[in-house]
């Protein structure tokens, strides 16, 4: 499975990207719009701090027109960059013109598997069912995200699932299970992930035992000069 962090922050990208595990980004208005700078400046220094990975960027145009104009201008910024559209009439028909000239497309607000069916069949490269916002109106996002790799499994579909609007570690691991492609997911979650209260437990024990014994142990690394023959 694939790590992508839903962001735009530079620094949460930089603390992601420094523990090795990170695939890629995925933005969108409001997260973008948050950061406060100019879209393409800040676009391309996410690109280079993700490099290779890939990073998810959306049009605002709501007409087909309009969508392959700005999907064109950020397909040509950088090769890593995705385009994001959204599941609307113009939205596919824009995904379809961009799909067979090879331009990657996120199909992005996806709440039902008719809805990501629809995405895979014009040739989208990743779709984005939104989770957490499902089950914020009473419906299982997981039951959803279950719903869509069915249909492509049973149609091997290449479109990747990408699962989003992420909002705990279990919505992370059950997305795992069902093997989802890509979890996309704030710094918090991404954080969530590498931890649990026995870590840190066990680890003060450790430590603890460690100190008690100290004099016998010595040091693993020994202070510089300390050690015989002066080395
Ligand atoms: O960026 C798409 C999606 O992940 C948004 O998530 O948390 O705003 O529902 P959220």
């Amino acid at each position: 499975m694939k790590f992508f962090l839903d962001t735009a922050n530079r620094d949460e990208i930089r603390q992601a990207v420094a523990l090795g595990v990170l695939d890629g980004i995925t933005t969108n208005p409001t997260l973008v719009a948050k950061e406060k700078r100019p879209f393409r400046e800040h676009i391309l220094e996410i690109c280079e701090i993700v490099k290779p990975g890939v990073v998810n960027a959306e049009v605002v145009s709501t007409d087909t027109e309009g969508m392959l104009r700005e999907a064109h201008e950020l397909a040509g910024w950088h090769p890593n960059i995705v385009v994001k559209v959204p599941m609307t009439l113009p939205g596919v028909q824009a995904l379809h013109v961009l799909a067979r000239e090879g331009v990657r497309v996120n199909v992005t607000l996806v709440f039902s598997a008719a809805q990501a069916l629809i995405a895979a069949k014009a040739g989208a490269y990743f779709v984005s069912p939104f989770l957490g916002r499902l089950d914020d109106v009473a419906q299982s996002g997981l039951g959803l995200l279950r719903e869509i790799v069915e249909v492509y499994r049973a149609y091997n579909f290449p479109t990747q699932i990408l699962a989003a609007s992420l909002r705990h570690p279990i919505h992370v691991v059950e997305a795992a299970k069902m093997g989802a492609h890509i979890a996309t997911m704030p710094f918090k979650v991404f954080e969530q992930l590498f931890k649990h209260p026995l870590t840190d437990r066990g680890l003060e024990g450790f430590l603890k035992d460690w100190e008690k014994a100290r004099e016998v142990l010595g040091e693993i690394v020994e202070p510089a000069g300390a050690r015989k023959g002066g080395r």
